[in-house]
């Protein structure tokens, strides 16, 4: 596999958790490097059902090794959460999860901003304190979690950070947040983990020297990115695959392969631009079929039609050589599917993804009506097995979007991912 990076090409949400774990099978260290846990990547393992925040998908295969990248801003308690949750099912992690020193900290006046920004405009975030704790990064106020294995000055840095946006909770009338009560528990997760902490570009390039498989894992999805998404409408990362350089640790020189998930149909949670949306009874009936509700939140998902005018942006923008096709399945019953393949703005047709937001919601989608194939895919395990229109239909979504298709999944399992050679 040698070096590979996985994005979502679409609002996130594309079945990534699943894809990533199918690959992790050949991979030797996985690796997330943006985002927080504002991300839920889904993976069943028979009748298990693993929902993953912030630990790479990678820590469920027993011999993969995962990092969370300098590139997140993680919330302490919620990795000591998830690695109780996982070592309560039965995943033995030991010393195969390793957390950047260089990534930043998300703690509960984070959460406390997010909701509260929240009320002044709507972005309909995941209420994780991930713009917040991205913010302070950027405005170089963060905490990062090197300072975990410091606690007098984790908690210096954390009361003196908690005070500031006291300051600003008083001023709004919000409740402030009691710092010194908060400390005790900190301090226990810091503890917990500290060993964890190191600097991971190290791990990193000495597997890719040893010639070992790297994954690097995505999560949200492309126009979620903080630069190329339908900004504001976006989250604080970049989600796309140069993110995996500046997040985990890897040169843009070792890049072997950029893998592009996305559904065969559209989802996006929050608020925000969604071109090819299907509002009542249309939207329903997919969201019924694909279970589209959200694995962090439990928010119901918008749902509509693909689209290949932000996919082909996409694909140009994250440099993607080959797409991994999602829930497929979720089709099977239609007996016409129509995908996007150009927009019209103010009666002008464009093929390529405006940059305002302004023109993104007066988008009318251009759409290419193909019939159904009305049989259950679920079950098959080849091209050649996929019913003559599913096989045209992903034809023609290969040629809009301009990227060849690597594999299709038809349901949540493992086995229900096969790969197409040709
Ligand atoms: P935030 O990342 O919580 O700040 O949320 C910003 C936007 O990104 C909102 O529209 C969220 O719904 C969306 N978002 C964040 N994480 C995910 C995800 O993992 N999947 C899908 N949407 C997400």
């Amino acid at each position: 596999m040698a070096v590979t990076v996985l994005v979502g090409v679409q609002w996130g949400d594309e079945g990534k958790g699943k894809i990533i774990d199918v690959m992790t099978e050949q991979a030797d260290l996985v690796v997330r490097f943006q985002g927080g846990n504002n991300a839920g990547h889904t993976v069943y393992i028979g009748e298990e059902k693993f929902v993953l925040h912030l630990i790479p998908s990678g820590i469920l295969r027993p011999d993969s090794v995962c990092v969370i990248g300098n590139g997140l801003v993680v919330n302490p308690y919620g990795l000591t959460d998830e690695i109780d949750m996982l070592e309560g099912k039965g995943i033995e992690i030991g010393d195969r999860l390793q957390l950047s020193s260089r990534a930043h900290l998300v703690f509960p006046h984070h959460l406390v901003m997010d909701g509260f920004r929240e009320g002044k405009q709507s972005i309909g975030t995941t209420r994780r304190g991930i713009g917040p704790a991205y913010a302070d990064k950027v405005g170089r106020t963060g905490v990062r979690a090197v300072n975990l294995t410091k606690p007098d000055v984790l908690k210096e840095k954390f009361l003196a950070q908690a005070e500031q946006y006291n300051t600003i909770f008083a001023a709004n009338g919000v409740d402030t947040v009691d710092a010194e009560a908060e400390w005790p528990k900190l301090e226990a997760a810091a503890a917990r983990l500290a060993p964890l902490v190191m600097d991971t570009v190290l791990t990193v390039n000495n597997a890719r020297k040893a010639g070992q498989s790297l994954l690097f894992e995505g999560a949200q999805g492309m126009w979620l990115d903080i630069d190329y998404g339908t900004y504001p409408y976006v989250t604080s990362s970049n989600t796309t695959a140069g993110g995996a350089c500046t997040g985990g640790g890897i040169a843009p020189r070792w890049v072997d392969h950029v893998v592009g998930v996305a559904k065969a149909y559209c989802t996006r949670v929050g608020e925000g631009p969604f071109p090819t949306e299907l509002l009542g009874a249309a939207g329903d009936a997919l969201r019924e079929a694909g279970k589209e509700y959200g694995a962090t939140t439990g928010r119901p998902r918008r749902c509509g039609w693909f689209d290949a005018v932000s996919g082909k942006y996409s694909v140009l923008v994250n440099g993607v050589d080959n797409l991994a096709i999602t829930k497929m399945d979720v089709l099977d019953d239609m007996a016409a599917i129509k995908i996007c393949s150009a927009y019209e703005i103010d009666g002008e047709r464009i093929t390529d993804m405006p940059s305002d937001t302004a023109d993104l919601s007066k988008i009318v989608p251009v759409y290419d009506e193909l019939p159904g194939w009305q049989s259950p895919t679920t079950h098959v395990t080849s091209w050649d097995g996929l019913p003559v229109n599913a096989q045209n239909y992903l034809r023609h979504l290969s040629e809009l979007v301009e990227a060849d298709i690597g594999s299709v999944s038809t349901g949540p399992e493992r086995a229900q991912t096969f790969l197409i050679n040709g």
